[in-house]
């Protein structure tokens, strides 16, 4: 009997080398301590905001115990012209069979430029050709008009409507063979 032996071997996180991902206008990268002040604002987990630079500190040490226990990658997303932060990106919660949970957010000044559309594309291909997920998705809240927007932009589809009016949608199958960048 003739077979086709598919190679499906993901590579998770932790790597040798955190990933940086360069691309013209901004960039992904490792969050150091240094910026912990400017992201006190955007710093989450488990859906609870930070308030002070100790707690967005605490946060920081329990998403890089994540991402070296192998269930998240976060990165800083820095506008390479100003070298500034301007939100952060990446995938958290686990990578179970094979599917990844993008998550994201950006500082206010920083929204409406674009910026996390071209993150996400860089996040979505690193995903695909790097990390080798085969699913990747994102959760939501019905009333977030801008989450939808983005996530519609990005080829993505409703999928389920959860609990609490929560939203699962999901990149659609073609954009997991093609390079998303291409279309971003
Ligand atoms: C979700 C969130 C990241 C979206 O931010 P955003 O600024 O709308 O997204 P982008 O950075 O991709 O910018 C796209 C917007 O900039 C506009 N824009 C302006 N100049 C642009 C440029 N040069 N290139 C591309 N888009 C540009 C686009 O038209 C678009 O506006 P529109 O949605 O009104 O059509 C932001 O609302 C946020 O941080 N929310 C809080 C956290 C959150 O809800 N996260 C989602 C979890 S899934």
């Amino acid at each position: 009997m003739n077979g086709i032996l598919v190679s499906c071997k993901m590579k998770l996180p932790p790597y040798n080398i955190f990933p940086t991902i360069i691309s013209e206008k901004i960039s992904l990268r490792q969050i150091q301590s240094s910026d912990i002040n400017d992201i006190i604002e955007i710093s989450f987990y488990d859906a609870v905001q930070a308030t002070t630079a100790q707690e967005a500190i605490e946060m920081q040490d329990k998403i890089n115990k994540n991402y070296l226990e192998g269930d998240s990658i976060h990165w800083g997303i820095v506008e390479n012209a100003t070298n500034k932060i301007v939100g952060t990106c990446g995938y958290y919660r686990g990578f179970d069979k094979g599917a990844g949970e993008l998550g994201c957010v950006l500082l206010p000044q920083y929204q409406g430029q674009g910026f996390m559309t071209l993150s996400m594309s860089l996040a979505i291909d690193f995903g695909i050709n790097n990390i080798g997920l085969n699913r990747i998705y994102a959760i939501t809240s019905e009333n977030n008009d801008k989450a939808r927007k983005l996530l519609d932009r990005l080829n993505f589809i409703k999928t389920a409507d959860l609990e609490d009016q929560e939203l699962e949608y999901e990149l659609k199958h073609d954009s997991l063979t093609g390079s998303v960048l291409e279309q971003a």
